[in-house]
């Protein structure tokens, strides 16, 4: 176990493949969690990333060979024993086989045989090496042992190929290993509510006025809030998106709902992040029927303004902490400064939706957070990522 008390122990197990630099972002994302991070990489994997890489992330020596720490002649016992948890990412086609048959031949095989810790594998391959029957046999051995395994994402692979064997965002990969490691989460003890995605205004039963978004930043926010030890409720809009796992959800269509069920949730919340692309106007009177064109008039509906739950939330808030966001497609961080003033709330998440990265339905997004202290540009990163980014904001951690 960690010497210190409260510190997880985490060991970083990195095999010789492409996907071996991501284990740099992996190793800080544990660090930013709090966790003590020890690395220990296959000699393939010294190939790819540079073991100096790793001691100068971690502060700790890293492991590479069996017999390389004179010190330490039992160096995998004592590496197996002092994991509160043991995360292999990547994890190759020959780590998962090694590992399912019990082969103990290097630092890294033998130390995974040897720990009693909880392991997570995250594996990293070709498409086709990792749909092989024998990976995907390797793999179902190690899952009826109890070994978390990770399921890769789909994507575009270093070689070229499309399909399942992408290591996934290392935010992911670091919170499975923490909980694996039974940890609670920074965020335990927070209520956050979240809304997200669109709203649908009645015109009559069949007609409404809509908008583009896809809910995707507001359910990673939920997802990433909700594994980091939240208790989450995410009023969820017309979305293409599931609602995550372990998350409290309330469906809602029109921004009339969307702000009754706000209200509610932010009575306990301590967290309101308004990720929702609300409808500003509402039908002022949505017709009980359908509308037929050749007896009513359609080409004009009178529209009323919508309440700004951004703003009605703010005017309450208390020791709450409430986010908005601003999606622009010019003058993005001056609107987005005047957003903050108007609304009342504690920051702003300004988007620029006219880029092909960011906004409406894309996984990735290039966003500024504007607070009292001034205006931090973010590099364009996954909506996984900045939902982390906008976690740690919003709690100062
Ligand atoms: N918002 C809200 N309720 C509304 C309108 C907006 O809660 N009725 C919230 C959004 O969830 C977002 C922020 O306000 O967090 C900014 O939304 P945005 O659509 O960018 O701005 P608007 O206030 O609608 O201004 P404009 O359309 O002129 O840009």
């Amino acid at each position: 176990m960690s010497e210190t008390a409260g510190t997880p122990c985490v060991l970083l197990c990195v095999t010789g493949c492409i996907a071996a630099y991501k284990s740099c972002e992996t190793a800080r994302c544990l660090q930013r969690a709090g966790a003590r991070v020890k690395v220990l990489m296959t000699e393939h994997a010294t190939h790819f990333v540079g073991p100096t890489t790793f001691r100068a992330l971690t502060h700790e020596k890293v492991a590479v060979g069996l017999f390389d720490d004179p010190e330490d002649p039992i160096h995998h016992i004592s590496l197996a024993q002092e994991a509160d948890v043991v995360l292999v990412a990547p994890a190759t086609a020959n780590i998962l086989a090694k590992m399912a048959h019990g082969i103990a031949d290097d630092l890294m095989s033998t130390t995974l045989l040897a720990t009693k810790a909880p392991i997570v594998v995250a594996p990293a391959m070709n498409v086709g090496m990792w749909e092989a029957d024998a990976t995907q046999e390797n793999v179902r051995t190690l899952q009826r042992r109890g070994v978390h395994v990770i399921t890769p994402d789909s994507g575009y692979l270093a070689c070229g190929d499309v399909g399942g064997g992408r290591l996934p965002d290392p935010w992911r990969v670091a919170d499975l290993a923490l909980m694996a490691a039974g940890e609670a989460g920074p965020l335990a003890g927070e209520h956050v509510l979240i809304t997200a995605g669109g709203t649908h205004e009645p015109i009559d039963p069949v007609r409404f006025i809509g908008n583009r978004s896809s809910g995707k930043m507001g359910a990673a926010l939920a997802r990433a809030a909700s594994r980091q030890g939240a208790n989450v409720t995410l009023v969820l809009g017309p979305a293409s998106i599931e609602p995550p796992a372990g998350v409290r959800c309330v469906r809602v269509e029109t921004a009339a709902e969307m702000l009754a069920a706000s209200e509610e949730a932010f009575e306990d919340a301590t967290i309101a992040i308004c990720a929702a692309a609300v409808a500003d106007y509402t039908p002022a009177k949505p017709a009980d029927h359908k509308l037929k064109k050749t007896e009513e008039r359609l080409d004009t509906v009178e529209l009323t303004e919508t309440v700004d739950i951004l703003a009605a939330l703010s005017a309450r808030k208390g020791e709450r902490t409430v986010i908005g966001f601003a999606a622009e497609t010019s003058n993005v961080v001056d609107y987005a400064l005047a957003k903050l003033s108007r609304k009342g709330c504690d920051a702003i998440v300004a988007n620029d939706v006219s880029r092909e990265d960011s906004g409406f339905g894309t996984d990735t997004n290039k966003a500024w957070w504007i607070d009292a202290d001034g205006t931090h540009e973010m590099p364009c990163m996954s909506k996984e990522g900045l939902a982390y980014e906008i976690l740690r904001r919003a709690t100062k951690s």
